[in-house]
């Protein structure tokens, strides 16, 4: 039983796509505006998960593999739910998390190739009726991403091990692509190109907006909402 006052409001995308500056931002905004509201991060945002955070990001369980590494994350996710996430939302603020379990569909599934019945059955039984609210998934093309990752030659020239991160990339984005498809009530798709101030304010009107009007219901099936003209034509 999830007893929400609160509301949760995830970010997702790519390493270097800029959730953690809009997390910030948002964060900062929506307190301005005189809400509660609390920030986290997975893998992490309590004691225990940020133990296993340092355990994941260390590499010492990347012997477990997609599917061991898989329940890590999910290990943590559960601490993250139980000592954060639900007691925030019960107290009636807004939770703003740099990634949850969206995460995990797309690296340990669609990357790590962990079968989605598994992903789906482990992603029920930890976060049950605690979904997020609303997912901002911030997109970028896989060369972007690559560069702001700092391997700016890996754009230009790729070399073996270069254009083997663009494929990683370009697959990376059509998992969220397909998380934002399947679940356009939920999830929208934000052009993480524009600049830092231009996304912020996109995403600040879009969770006042939420904010306002409470969660939307599920409009007729429909592809994704993309909020960028550019980001459509480039995922058509
Ligand atoms: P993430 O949390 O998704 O890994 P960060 O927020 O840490 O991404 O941003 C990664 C880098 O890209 C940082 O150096 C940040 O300042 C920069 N950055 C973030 N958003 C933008 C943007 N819209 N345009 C240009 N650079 C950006
Ligand atoms: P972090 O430094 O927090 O991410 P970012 O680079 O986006 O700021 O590192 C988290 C890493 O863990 C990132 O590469 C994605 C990965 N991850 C998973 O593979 N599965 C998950 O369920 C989560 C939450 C993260």
């Amino acid at each position: 039983m999830d007893p929400r006052n609160g509301m949760f409001i995830t970010f997702e995308g790519a390493d270097g796509s800029g959730k953690s500056t809009q997390a910030a931002r948002l964060a900062a905004s929506l307190r301005l505006a005189g809400h509660k509201v609390v920030e986290t991060r997975e893998p992490g945002g309590s004691p225990r998960a940020e133990a296993i955070r340092a355990l994941l990001l260390s590499g010492k369980a990347s012997h477990s593999g997609p599917f061991g590494e898989m329940l890590l994350f999910n290990a943590a996710r559960a601490d993250h739910l139980r000592a954060t996430i639900r007691p925030a939302l019960a107290q009636g603020a807004i939770v703003i998390c740099d990634r949850f379990a969206d995460s995990t569909r797309a690296y340990q599934g669609a990357l790590g190739e962990v079968s989605d019945e598994l992903v789906r059955a482990a992603e029920a039984a930890v976060v049950g009726d605690t979904a997020p609210d609303l997912t901002i998934i911030l997109d970028l093309p896989p060369e972007l991403t690559v560069k702001r990752l700092g391997m700016r030659r890996a754009a230009e020239k790729p070399d073996r091990f270069e254009a083997e991160a663009l494929a990683h990339h370009a697959k990376l984005r059509q998992a969220y692509l397909d998380i934002a498809a399947e679940a356009p009530e939920r999830c929208v798709v934000i052009s993480a190109r524009r600049s830092i101030d231009q996304v912020a304010e996109r995403i600040l009107r879009l969770a006042t907006k939420r904010l306002d009007t409470g969660a939307p219901k599920p409009p007729a099936r429909r592809a994704a909402k993309v909020v960028d003209d550019r980001a459509q034509r480039q995922i058509r």
